[in-house]
């Protein structure tokens, strides 16, 4: 295969690499690309060096599959470039996303919607992948109708200067009238921040319109879903609170062992004071731990969960090397020399 990365720099392209060597990614040829400003960089891939690369007018020709790693701007500057690639265009920004004629994949829910001439493929955000990702085995069992989520999110959601400025402010901390926040709106450390993206005339932020809108088109069902996004002062993996309400009476034991079942979902049960998910111990992993799994205290239909991922690895780089690797099994590896 010919593969590439547009955004090879970055932390989702740098995960990228890394997923692609654990996974065993069938690769003949691997092309980093990344701004001007960073090209000639050597990046080791499976024990070769590889030197970063600026996009050309025909970078992509040749390759089978290319992964955006890069802002929707970005994206939006080599659709040109686009147009002329052979294989498909797995992409992470949020550019393609809602667009009717693109599916939204994550592959342990809606793969089987993809079909051969899905040239773009677009991965959900971070946040919705997750959610997601809990939620689907109850909604399975049980019709979700409802869903209300508070979100923790990492400072790498915001990208390697999203995680520069947290570790800038914990450098400086003696020296705090020297703190400056140019990625967030408010200093980060030591501090919550309860807004990201932009906000819009009814004070919902983009993030938080991404996370309803997203969710209704994978699980293609009109479910109302409030939530409020939260950065927080931690450098890698994003938590979320969810409260959901269901069609019918809540079976918490079916619920607990449908999540179990779930490939990719890990249950923590917090049987004694210590034992549930937390932010730390999915740095890295690929799995979703979801835990204090519990009844609503008012409503029978309804119940609270609490979980974590990694956003980098499936909240992105992950999903989108499943993608590829699961697009190749069904239609390429007849064709593979
Ligand atoms: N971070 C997350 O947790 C996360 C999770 C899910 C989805 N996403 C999405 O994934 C995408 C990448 O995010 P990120 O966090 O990895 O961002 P990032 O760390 O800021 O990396 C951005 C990458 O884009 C490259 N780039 C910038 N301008 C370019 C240009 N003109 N031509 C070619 N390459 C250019 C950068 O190259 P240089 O090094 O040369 O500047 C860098 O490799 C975004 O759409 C983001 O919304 C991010």
């Amino acid at each position: 295969m010919k593969v590439g990365i547009l955004g090879s720099t970055g932390v989702v392209g740098r995960e990228i690499i890394r997923q692609l060597e654990l996974y065993n990614f069938p690769i003949n040829e691997l092309k980093l690309f990344c701004s001007s400003k960073n090209k000639g960089q050597s990046i080791i891939f499976d024990s070769e060096i590889i030197l970063t690369q600026e996009v050309c007018d025909d970078s992509f020709d040749n390759l089978d599959i290319l992964f955006g790693a890069t802002s929707k701007e970005v994206v939006q500057k080599y659709e040109k470039q686009l147009e002329s690639l052979k294989g498909i265009f797995i992409d992470n920004s949020s550019l393609y996303r809602m667009k009717p004629d693109v599916k939204l994949i994550i592959p342990e829910i809606n793969f089987n919607t993809i079909n051969i001439n899905d040239k773009i493929i677009a991965n959900p955000n971070c946040s919705t992948i997750i959610t997601l990702m809990a939620l689907f085995p109850i909604h399975q069992i049980n019709n979700i109708n409802k869903i209300i989520i508070t979100t923790f999110q990492a400072t790498s959601g915001a990208g390697q200067k999203g995680m520069n400025e947290l570790n800038n402010q914990m450098l400086n901390m003696e020296y705090d009238e020297f703190d400056e926040n140019n990625v967030f709106s408010r200093k980060i450390l030591n501090n919550i921040i309860p807004l990201i993206g932009s906000i819009d005339v009814y004070g919902n932020t983009t993030e938080e319109q991404k996370m309803a809108n997203e969710t209704c088109k994978i699980l293609k069902k009109s479910i109302l879903v409030e939530s409020t996004c939260v950065r927080v002062p931690l450098i890698r993996s994003h938590s979320m609170s969810i409260y959901i309400e269901c069609e019918n009476l809540i079976d918490l034991k079916k619920c607990v062992d449908s999540i179990e079942k779930f490939e990719g979902a890990v249950v923590t049960d917090a049987k004694d004071s210590r034992n549930f998910p937390c932010p730390l111990d999915v740095v890295y992993s690929n799995e979703i731990l979801v835990g204090r799994i519990r009844k609503s205290l008012s409503n029978n239909n309804a119940l609270s969960l609490w979980c974590c991922g990694d956003q980098i690895c499936k909240g992105a780089a992950t999903n989108a090397v499943q993608i590829a690797n699961m697009y190749i099994n069904k239609f390429l590896k007849n064709n593979m020399v």
